[in-house]
């Protein structure tokens, strides 16, 4: 092929591997969910063999959804969207290579070391030094794909999915790299710069960046594009869009000392936290109602069209997860609501409501299409997915939220002598039947993820070609 002939076509075939691939981790990192969520109810699993402890299966977990599934399904999307948008083929083909294969080096590197017991002890930021700085190169690479295919769009305007993913890419490289600067004392352990309670400040600055630019900032781009895509209407206001835009990037950077009420932290920064979260709600539900009405006149297609009803459920979740989130940063409610299941609950909303929802909605969107093909194999498999899908979230944050309330009242409840009226271990008893229903849940929601792929198989199967698509002319753009 020459060099001209390649330029008329995307380069979908990294968008397919990543694609492939969100689904292969989505299912080991829920896989691995559930098995924990197991041992919280029974917790003589694994007893005995150390890699399968639950303290060294949960950031394997957590890194396995966030990073490995969420991570594919967002640099599949952005990848797929930044060329369409900009009617150009990607800027580098080999620096895309690169990225996949060094993101799968990534997942593996951690997949090995976490079970092992490595870990620099900082939640979402587990892996240690070596990783990490893998983690920066892929991560450059990826900017500069990004990017550099921005930069040779055909088209003046950036349409605003892409301002979404670009505050992603960079947002994440400035947290990763300033939470991670650390002392190596041997090739598999290494000491934070920082100490105290300006470590933990850092950490929760990064930790509540990592929800606001990794879990929520990229998916919005995945909301703006594939919304009005599979609608077929166009966004429902523009000028919203991009005041959402700033807003949100400017509000986000400033709520993460919510994680860190009632700690050594200076009592005005706990409370610039709850109020930058307060905050936070406007352009959070602003957002999500530009996504929702985007629908507006098209009501009718959340009936007969699954992968709209992913999409828009997606969002309410959404809208959950962010008005719960400021509830539970006022200090009071705080309170009661941190250290118990409430918020497990909270982020299993933001997690497999939004994030999983609007990244499988996006897959079954994209997958189709990057094999040019009209639609999936089974419409109908996808509505099944769905309604598993929506039901184990329910089973899981219905359950968590009334366990969560529940502990939080039992742990503060006192007796007229002043002692308290339950013992912890009271409260974890009360709390076993909860567990068995996240559990359940959790099995619905994996069961799902086993539809989805073995429909990903067939649509694959039926294909006769996989030669990319073409670059659509930007006269006929979306
Ligand atoms: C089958 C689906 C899933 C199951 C059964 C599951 C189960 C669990 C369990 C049992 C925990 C530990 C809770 C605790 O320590 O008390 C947990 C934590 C967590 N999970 Fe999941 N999970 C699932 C999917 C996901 C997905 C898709 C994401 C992200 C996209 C996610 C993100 C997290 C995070 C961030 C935490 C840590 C929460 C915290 O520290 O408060 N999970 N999960
Ligand atoms: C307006 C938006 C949001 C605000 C103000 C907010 C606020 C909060 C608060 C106050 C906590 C509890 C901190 C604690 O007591 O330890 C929390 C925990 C958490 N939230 Fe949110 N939240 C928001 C949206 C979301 C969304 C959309 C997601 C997921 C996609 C999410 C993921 C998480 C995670 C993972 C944690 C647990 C962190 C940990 O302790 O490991 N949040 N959030």
């Amino acid at each position: 092929m020459s060099a001209m002939r390649t330029d008329e076509r995307y380069n979908d075939r990294v968008v397919r591997q990543f694609t492939v691939m969100t689904v292969v981790w989505g299912i080991v990192g829920m896989l691995v969910g559930v098995l924990i969520a197991a041992q919280l109810y029974w917790p003589q699993l694994g007893e005995g063999i150390p890699w399968l402890s639950y303290g060294r299966l949960r950031p394997l977990h957590t890194n396995a959804v966030i990073f490995a599934f969420g991570g594919c399904a967002l640099m599949a999307t952005s990848l797929y969207v930044v060329q369409r948008t900009s009617h150009v083929r990607l800027f580098s083909d080999r620096l895309a290579a690169f990225v996949f294969w060094g993101w799968q080096a990534v997942i593996v590197s951690a997949a090995i070391t976490l079970p092992l017991g490595y870990t620099q002890g900082k939640e979402y930021a587990e892996l240690e030094w070596p990783i990490d700085i893998l983690i920066t190169l892929v991560w450059v690479a990826y900017a500069v794909v990004f990017f550099g295919t921005l930069a040779k769009r055909r088209v003046s305007h950036i349409y605003v999915a892409n301002w979404f993913y670009a505050s992603f890419i960079v947002a994440v490289a400035l947290l990763h790299i300033v939470n991670n600067l650390s002392l190596p004392v041997g090739w598999l352990k290494s000491y934070s710069v920082y100490t105290g309670a300006v470590d933990a400040m850092a950490q929760w600055w990064y930790g509540h960046n990592a929800v606001g630019f990794f879990l929520t900032a990229g998916f919005l781009g995945m909301m703006y594009y594939f919304v009005p895509k599979q609608a077929q209407r166009p966004v429902y206001s523009y000028r919203l869009s991009i005041v959402h835009f700033w807003a949100l990037i400017a509000i986000y950077m400033w709520a993460g000392p919510h994680h860190l009420q009632y700690t050594a932290l200076p009592d005005w920064a706990q409370s610039l936290g709850m109020v930058f979260s307060l905050i936070l709600l406007a352009p959070s539900w602003g957002g999500a109602i530009n996504g929702v009405m985007t629908l507006s006149g098209a009501w009718h297609k959340l009936r007969t069209d699954p992968i709209i009803k992913f999409l828009i459920v997606a969002v309410s979740f959404y809208m959950i997860a962010t008005f719960e989130g400021p509830m539970m940063s006022i200090k009071t409610v705080n309170s009661l609501s941190h250290y118990t299941d409430w918020t497990v609950g909270h982020v299993h909303a933001g997690a497999l409501g939004w994030v999983a929802m609007i990244s499988l909605g996006s897959v079954y969107a994209m997958w189709p299409r990057l094999l040019g093909q009209g639609q999936m194999w089974s419409t109908k498999l996808i509505d099944a997915h769905f309604w598993v899908h929506t039901i184990g979230v329910v089973f899981y944050i219905a359950s968590m939220w009334i366990a969560g309330v529940m502990q939080g009242l039992m742990w503060r409840a006192t007796n007229n002598d002043g002692t308290l009226s339950y013992s912890f271990v009271e409260s974890l008893a009360a709390t076993y039947p909860y567990y068995l229903i996240r559990l359940l849940g959790g099995l619905l929601v994996l069961g799902g993820m086993g539809l989805m792929a073995w429909n990903v198989w067939q649509t694959w199967r039926l294909t006769r070609t996989t030669e990319d698509a073409l670059v659509m002319p930007p006269a006929t753009a979306h």
